[in-house]
Order: structure tokens, then C-alpha cells, then sequence
């Protein structure tokens, strides 16, 4: 052999070897590391803040990611009157920005609530829906908003008031994210889904087809009975997150807030882009554990994750599942990111096809040590364990 063609096969089995390499991070090989974590709000440490709530966390088209919280100005509560939190990353989770309020309410009787945060990758731009006046707590009507950013999360639009064109209705969109669309029916398309009143409560999914310009009505999945009290064990969806599975498919995660025939979550598809959420879909998860709560997932590289406080009775045990299945079963090793008290969570990951990229996702959730509301807290997960 030439020196020449000596090299190029020995490039050829360096490739073949490296590639290999990239190869062996399949997702057989899942084994999630807490990698690193740190507190991005601490309830009652700041002058003008009481208690930090309801976190949310989103990849941006350039590669940061954006973390969101309702900053409750002098109350615990849902109701009251808050600012709406941000911080930015720009170095993958490592350092934060300072906590700017991108939305203040004021003194509301009856303030925001979050929220879903949507990524347009088609116009690059992220938008946040949110609520007003959702408990009609001294105030009327209930009005859905949303803010919106051209620039990486640097400056927001005014709000804008979304129930113009979706009629008045009450609807807390998420909390979590919602999706646009990259596989058929209905590519492109954002979707935001939350839930109503506790009384005509159920998921309900608004829609855009032109980055967010104009908004219509499309899946309802309703409450029995629908627009009259609860009781135990009804059926009543709640707060839920959805994800676009690679077949098209919009599979969301409910949160089952009477406890309808199970301690666990409610799950339900949609295959038309939103438009419908047909009971034929519809199952219980009984490996998914919970106590009712708003839940984390997403689905990466055909693999979908969940983060919930995975007890039956109280908010703790903040745990980490995985599926090679679509959800259809879930591996048995379980990761624990915190024992103690955990409230809501949420997830995200970056989007770009380089192998760094595809080694992690970053989960924020509520954090304490003897009440769930103490903290919001930022975690980056390796998923294949450090290598
Ligand atoms: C939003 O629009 C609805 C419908 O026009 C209206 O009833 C409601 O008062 C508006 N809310 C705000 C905050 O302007
Ligand atoms: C925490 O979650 C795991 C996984 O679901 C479960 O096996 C374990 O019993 C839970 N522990 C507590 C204290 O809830």
C-alpha cells in the first residue's frame, strides 16, 4: 500500500471509530447525572417579593434559555398582585442575568398567573401567554394575554390581550410550554394548552397559524360535570403540558386534579395538530405517580421525560423518568433531583444537532426544605452520566 492510501484508510477507521463513538450515546445508554444546579429565586430574600412561583424554562432559537416565575409582590397565594420574573442564560444554564420583571401588574386584586412559553423557530421569536384576573377575585372579566420578544428574551412587546379574538373565557395556559408544530398535520402551528375554572375546568388548546398573530379556540377536553362543583374523585383535567411526539402526534400530560380513578397521571393525544382531544385517546398512567400538580415533559431525540413529585399523598420526591416507548412504559431507574418538599416543574432543552446539545436537558422546578414554595431552583441533567 502507498503511504498515501495507507492514510486515507487509516482516516477512514478514525471516522468510522469516532463516529462509533457519537454512537454509543444512544437511548439505551440514558443514565442521568444532576450535573449541576443552582437557585434562581429565593421567596422572601428580595425587597419587593414575597414568594416565587410557578417556574418556566424554554430553549430560545439562539441557543439561551430563558427562566420565568410569577414574582408574588405580598402573598403566598395564587390570587394577588405580582410581577412577572425573568432570567436569561446565555452559556447553557452556567451563569444567569439578573431577575428582570418584564410584566407588573400593578397592585391587582387579581394579577397574573403563568403561563405558557411557545418558541416560534420559524420567525425566531418566543412568546409568553399568560392569564389576568383568573380567580374573578374583585375583578371582571378573566382575559387571556401575551408578551412577546424579537430578541432573545432581551426586550417584550406590551401585553396584548389574546380574549379579543378567543372570546372571555377563564384560562390558565400551562404551566409549562407550549409547541409549534415541526411534523405533520399542521407544521408550524403553536399550541398552548391549559385548563379552566375549577368549577368548568377541563384542557382547553388555543391555536395561531400565522406566528401568533391571530388565535382560535381548537381542543376541549372537559370536566364531568362541566360548569358545576367538584367532588372527590370527579373527572376534572387540569394543568398540563404538551408535547409533539415524532410522529406528528401531540401527546399531553394532565394533571388529574380530583383524582379520577387514580392517584396518577392523565394522559391524552391529539393527532390533528390540536384541534381534538378524543377520549379513545385517553389513559391513565398508574407508574406515574402523583399528587396532583403541574408536571414536567418533553420529548428529545425519541426519547420522552417526566418530572413530577412522584408521591401519591404529598409535594415531594422531585424525580426524573424516562420512556424509550413513547410513554407507553417507563425504564425502572427512577433519578431522584430532590427528596424533599417539590412543587411544579418543568422542562426544556437545547435544539441544535451538536452532540454537546444532545447530552442534556435542564429542569426547573419549586424547591424547599420544609414547604415546596421556598425556592426556584435550576438543574442541568447529564443524560448519559458525565461521559
Ligand atoms: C380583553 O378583551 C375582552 C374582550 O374584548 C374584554 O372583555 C376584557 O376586558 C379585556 N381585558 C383587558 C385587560 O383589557
Ligand atoms: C420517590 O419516587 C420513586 C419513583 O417513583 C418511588 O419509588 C419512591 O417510593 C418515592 N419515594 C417517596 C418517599 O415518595
Amino acid at each position: 500500500m502507498k503511504t498515501g492510501s495507507r492514510l486515507a484508510a487509516l482516516s477512514l477507521l478514525l471516522s468510522a471509530v469516532l463516529s462509533l463513538c457519537v454512537c454509543t450515546l444512544s437511548p439505551e445508554q440514558i443514565d442521568p447525572l444532576l450535573y449541576e444546579e443552582q437557585l434562581l429565586w429565593v421567596s422572601g430574600a428580595q425587597g419587593q417579593v414575597s414568594t416565587y412561583r410557578i417556574p418556566l424554562l424554554t430553549f430560545t432559537p439562539k441557543g439561551s434559555l430563558l427562566a420565568f416565575s410569577e414574582a408574588r409582590k405580598s402573598t403566598t397565594s395564587d390570587v394577588g398582585a405580582k410581577f412577572l420574573a425573568m432570567r436569561r442564560s446565555t452559556d447553557k444554564g452556567a451563569t444567569w442575568s439578573p431577575t428582570t420583571f418584564i410584566v407588573d401588574d400593578g397592585t391587582k386584586p387579581d394579577g397574573l398567573n403563568l403561563g405558557s412559553v411557545v418558541v416560534d423557530e420559524e420567525v425566531g421569536s418566543v412568546i409568553l401567554v399568560y392569564s389576568i384576573c383568573f380567580h374573578l377575585y374583585q375583578c371582571h372579566p378573566s382575559s387571556t394575554m401575551m408578551v412577546e420578544s424579537m430578541d432573545d428574551g432581551l426586550s417584550w412587546s406590551p401585553p396584548r390581550n389574546l380574549s379579543v379574538q378567543l372570546g372571555v373565557k377563564n384560562f390558565a395556559p400551562g404551566p409549562g410550554f407550549g409547541i409549534q408544530k415541526r411534523y405533520n398535520p399542521a407544521k408550524g402551528r403553536l399550541v398552548v394548552c391549559g385548563h379552566g375554572t375549577l368549577e368548568g375546568d377541563g384542557v382547553f388548546c388555543i391555536l395561531s397559524d400565522d406566528h401568533g398573530r391571530n388565535w382560535y379556540n381548537g381542543a376541549a377536553l372537559k370536566s364531568i360535570p362541566y360548569n358545576q362543583r367538584k367532588q372527590a374523585q370527579d373527572f376534572n383535567p387540569d394543568e398540563c403540558q404538551p408535547v409533539e411526539m415524532m410522529d406528528g402526534s401531540i401527546v399531553i400530560n394532565v394533571r388529574n386534579q380530583n383524582n379520577y380513578h387514580c392517584r396518577c397521571r392523565i394522559v391524552v393525544r391529539s393527532r390533528d395538530g390540536g384541534l381534538s382531544l378524543p377520549v379513545d385517546d385517553l389513559f391513565f398512567d398508574y407508574e406515574l405517580v402523583d399528587p396532583a400538580v403541574a408536571a414536567g415533559a418533553l420529548q428529545k431525540d425519541g426519547v420522552l421525560y417526566f418530572t413530577n413529585p412522584s408521591n401519591e399523598q404529598h409535594r415531594v420526591n422531585l424525580t426524573l423518568r424516562w420512556s424509550l416507548t413513547d410513554g407507553n412504559s417507563w425504564v425502572q431507574e427512577a433519578v431522584q433531583i430532590w427528596a424533599g418538599p417539590s412543587g411544579y416543574s418543568s422542562i426544556t432543552s437545547l435544539n441544535s444537532d451538536s452532540p454537546e446539545d444532545r447530552k442534556y436537558i435542564f429542569v426547573i422546578y419549586e424547591k424547599g426544605h420544609k414547604d415546596y414554595d421556598e425556592t426556584v431552583s435550576f438543574a442541568k441533567i447529564h443524560l448519559f452520566g458525565g461521559r
